[in-house]
């Protein structure tokens, strides 16, 4: 079994990456495989709304320059996909919104390929709009029938200086009920 995390911040060992770590680091405990990607602050080009993912239907996208294909790639070899970003002014950061329309349409184009994968969404904020931002990745998640893994609350922490986030233990305790959640979804898929 194997575990993706994606982290869309640009900043390095910020909150995304420091309540991403919370769920992985149980993950691992339990010997599950896990990779964390890091797209934050890399350029990723747009969807161009070309439609040759669905000409080539090769469970790739024709825009080869940037990281995309890869994450499409350790998708598709994953069971689990956590989905982690900052909120910017109450959506997703851009390199997020940037892969999931690319990576969407060509899962879409490929016969749903991430369908019942496990899929979760994480989310820093410093105030307001991380909904909007969970429920952003969620959506992606879901209409490629992949199965969403909740929590206590909804998969948030709340910080805005880097590490500020180590402060909100019930976004840490969210976290860690999550990987508990993710874990016995796992077992069940397996
Ligand atoms: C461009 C930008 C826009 C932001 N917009 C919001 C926002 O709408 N709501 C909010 O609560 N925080 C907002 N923030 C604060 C970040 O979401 C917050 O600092 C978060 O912890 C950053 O996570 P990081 O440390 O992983 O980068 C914004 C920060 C930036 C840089």
């Amino acid at each position: 079994m194997k575990v993706l995390a994606i982290i869309g911040s640009p900043r390095k060992d910020g909150n995304t990456t420091i309540l991403t770590n919370e769920v992985i680091n149980i993950l691992k405990k339990e010997n599950i495989e896990t990779e964390i990607l890091n797209i934050g602050g890399k350029t990723i080009s747009p969807c161009i709304a070309c439609g040759k993912c669905f000409d080539m239907q090769n469970k790739q996208c024709i825009q080869t320059e940037d990281i995309v294909n890869e994450c499409i790639l350790k998708m598709e070899n994953s069971d689990a996909i956590l989905i982690a970003s900052p909120t910017y002014f109450a959506n997703v950061s851009t390199e997020v919104k940037a892969l999931i329309d690319r990576a969407g349409m060509v899962a879409k184009a490929n016969g749903d390929m991430l369908k019942r994968k496990i899929g979760a969404a994480i989310v820093a904020e410093r105030r307001g709009g991380a909904i909007q931002v969970f429920n952003a990745i969620n959506a992606f998640f879901l209409i490629n029938q992949m199965i969403v893994s909740g929590s206590s609350y909804w998969n948030l922490g709340i910080g805005m200086a880097k590490g500020d986030v180590k402060n909100d233990e019930e976004g840490l305790s969210t976290m860690r009920t999550l990987a508990q959640n993710i874990l016995w979804l796992l077992k069940k898929i397996k």
